[in-house]
């Protein structure tokens, strides 16, 4: 039996480490290159961040600079610091503009496209460090369907995939669906963001199109997380390396953002995890 003191001590340490384990992860991914990913990441973690949230943008397009260059950060440290031991991924975390703890994924650096399966894994699991710190974890992928990809969706929370109305991009949406349903399992449900839509009308159809042929041909039950309205606000924003929301927060890409960023903070609910976050990452990259 526990002595009382024991016992208080160990309820003590069961509560800081479910306080510890409350960051909810955020994949943003997506089958074609350029539909918009990092832009939305970067104006996601921006707006949550002025919502209170303590945001981490997890830059896991290793070795192009993405979201440093969009948020004009010149990162003195990178994930392959971390990689290489000279630090922790708490010590590489850099204060962007807009309050968002941003984490390069270093640039130009050849071996971070070639990483080994453990060095991969050994990414993944780091970002338990960050629990801790934040609320939100949003992991900015890089295109396609590469084992660092699979790895950071697989692993996440929440997988929101970005597609464009065309149907090349479209159709690469679906193969990224369905090449993780193939490694997961089918309780595995990722979220659906149309980006660069016209008008609301053809987000949905975009959104119903996919749904149906995930349901029909995967058994998968993709979510609509909704949609961003194509604007030049936002290459506008892009330019001057400021993120819309806070460049043009009156714009239309500004607004279908904030109501992305209000409806993540809503279903983000701090869970407890169900099992460690190491052991889910193990194995996801078999
Ligand atoms: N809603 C939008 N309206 C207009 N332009 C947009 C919109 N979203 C993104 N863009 C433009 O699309 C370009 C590509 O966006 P971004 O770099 O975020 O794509 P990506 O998916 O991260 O690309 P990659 O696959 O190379 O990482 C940006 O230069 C941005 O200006
Ligand atoms: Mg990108």
């Amino acid at each position: 039996m526990l002595g009382q003191d024991q016992a208080s001590k160990l309820r003590r340490l069961v509560a800081q480490q479910k306080q510890a384990r409350t960051a909810r992860i955020i994949a943003v991914a997506s089958g074609k290159g350029g539909v918009g990913k990092t832009a939305l990441s970067v104006n996601l973690a921006t707006s949550l961040a002025a919502k209170g949230r303590r945001v981490v943008l997890f830059d896991a397009d290793l070795g192009l600079a993405n979201a440093e260059v969009l948020l004009n950060v010149d990162p003195a440290c990178t994930v392959l610091d971390v990689l290489d031991g000279r630090k922790t991924m708490r010590q590489v975390i850099q204060e962007a503009a807009g309050g968002v703890s941003l984490i390069s994924g270093g640039s130009g650096v050849a071996r971070l496209a070639d990483l080994s399966e453990f060095e991969r894994a050994r990414l993944v699991d780091s970002l338990e460090e960050l629990e801790g710190e934040a609320d939100i974890i949003i992991v900015d992928c890089g295109a396609g369907i590469s084992p660092t990809v699979l790895g950071f969706a697989g692993a996440a929370d929440m997988t929101m995939i970005v597609t464009q109305p065309e149907p090349t991009s479209l159709t690469d949406a679906y193969a990224l669906i369905k090449v993780m349903t193939q490694r997961y399992d089918d309780s595995w449900s990722p979220q659906l963001l149309v980006n660069c839509a016209t008008s609301r009308k053809e987000a949905q159809e975009v959104y119903q199109r996919i749904s149906r042929v995930s349901w029909r041909f995967l058994k998968i039950s993709v979510q609509d997380a909704g949609y961003v309205l194509r604007d030049e606000a936002m290459v506008a924003a892009v330019k001057q390396r400021v993120p819309v929301v806070l460049h043009r927060p009156r714009s239309a890409a500004a607004r279908c953002i904030e109501a992305l960023a209000r409806t993540v903070d809503k279903s983000l609910v701090p869970v407890e995890r169900r099992v460690g976050f190491f052991r889910r990452v193990l194995g996801l990259f078999k």
